[in-house]
């Protein structure tokens, strides 16, 4: 492959497309060559996404796709699985932010989609998520990106699933809130600003999808509920752990540490210091860290894990150009350096 690696990106109008974008336009290696949008086709890319005013490309129409280096697909569910015949014909990289290559198996998407209508290119997907997955992302073809629910939720738990704190026998209950960019740009009356404004809406408090994903690259079984909450960037995930185990402060240090301490995008913030002493969303807003912290109640039956990432960066775009990167042998945080910023309004 030559230096400059060409990157084209389908649904570049909605919002996690809009991110590949501004992630791509300052990315060393990476370069635009194509973004679709069939609502835009024609209008350039600053129109939709003003932070990117500077740049001349157009949207043109997905049928007119030509050959790129790397594909990145940002389009609602069921988009991708039709498609990716024609997409891995174009590109040799194919990463989906949707959730249509996550799950391992046809019967999952069965129990908990409606179905898949390409299952058998479910065994060449891989996991984006590096955190738990790098060595498998070399070379792989076909990359799917984590859900933002799943991945604040994964990564606030895996070191405990790796450090046996957690065994799968334990009670654990997890609560995401969410910001209202995870819904994309298209308005729903859900969506709408006098609707969404002010809320605190539990909207999903059983069987959400992303329990799925959790069960499977998580290895354990979760009770998981989701609230809309009034930020527009942002995933919170707080986990309430019932150990079997006694568990004490420097147990789970150690089990972070052990997980995390070269991670170059999971940060630890747990009770130290300063206003934001805990994994707060506002905090990691338009980068891609995800920011994880804990606390053992007083009388060792609980345990609280906080997670917290930006859903269209750690919870998407930016773990998809993540992994990305690491499949095509690039400097893993190429395109990803920036950090969040402080002070800052409600994202
Ligand atoms: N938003 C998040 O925080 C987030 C986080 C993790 C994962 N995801 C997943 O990422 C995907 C994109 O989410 P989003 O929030 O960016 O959605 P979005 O804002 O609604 O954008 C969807 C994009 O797909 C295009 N599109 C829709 N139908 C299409 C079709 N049949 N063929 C080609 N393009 C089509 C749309 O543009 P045109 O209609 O103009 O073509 C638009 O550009 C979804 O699967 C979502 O579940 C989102």
């Amino acid at each position: 492959m030559s230096e400059t690696i060409t990157a084209g990106v389908i649904g570049g109008s909605g919002f996690t497309g809009g991110e590949l974008l501004r992630i791509i336009d300052s990315h060393p290696v990476l370069t635009l060559d194509q973004a679709t949008s069939r609502s835009y086709t024609g209008k350039s890319i600053g129109y939709v996404h003003p932070n990117l005013r500077h740049r001349d490309d157009r949207f043109i129409d997905p049928d007119d796709l030509s050959s790129v280096d790397i594909l990145f697909t940002a389009t609602p569910h069921g988009v991708s699985m039709k498609h990716i015949d024609e997409y891995v014909d174009v590109a040799d990289t194919v990463v989906d932010l949707s959730a249509d290559f996550r799950l391992s198996t046809e019967e999952q998407y069965n129990e908990w989609y409606d179905g898949h209508s390409a299952p058998d290119r479910l065994d060449q997907a891989v996991y984006a998520l590096p955190e738990i997955n790098r060595e498998n992302l070399p070379q792989a073809d076909l990359i799917a990106a984590g859900g933002c629910n799943a991945t604040a939720t994964i990564i606030g738990l895996y070191p405990l699933v790796k450090s046996d704190v957690i065994t799968g026998s334990e009670q654990i209950v997890v609560d995401v809130k969410v910001g209202s960019s995870e819904g994309g740009a298209a308005e729903s009356q859900a969506s709408n600003h006098a609707e969404r404004s002010g809320i605190v809406r539990p909207y999903a408090p059983t069987g959400h999808r992303h329990e799925a994903e959790i069960e499977e690259y998580l290895g354990v079984s979760v009770s998981f509920t989701a609230h809309a909450v009034d930020m527009i960037r942002g995933a919170s995930a707080t986990a309430h752990i019932f150990p079997e185990q006694p568990v004490t402060n420097s147990d789970l240090w150690r089990a972070y540490r052990d997980v995390y301490e070269d991670e170059p995008f999971v940060r630890m913030a747990s009770g130290g210091g300063g206003v934001y002493r805990y994994p707060e969303p506002k905090v990691v807003a338009g980068s891609n860290y995800a920011e994880v912290g804990f606390e053992v109640d007083p009388g060792n039956k609980r345990l609280v894990v906080f997670s917290a990432i930006d859903n269209m960066m750690k919870g998407s775009a930016g773990q998809a150009v993540h992994a990305a990167n690491i499949a095509l042998g690039l400097d893993e945080t190429a395109g990803l350096e920036s950090t969040g910023f402080h002070p800052i309004g409600a994202p």
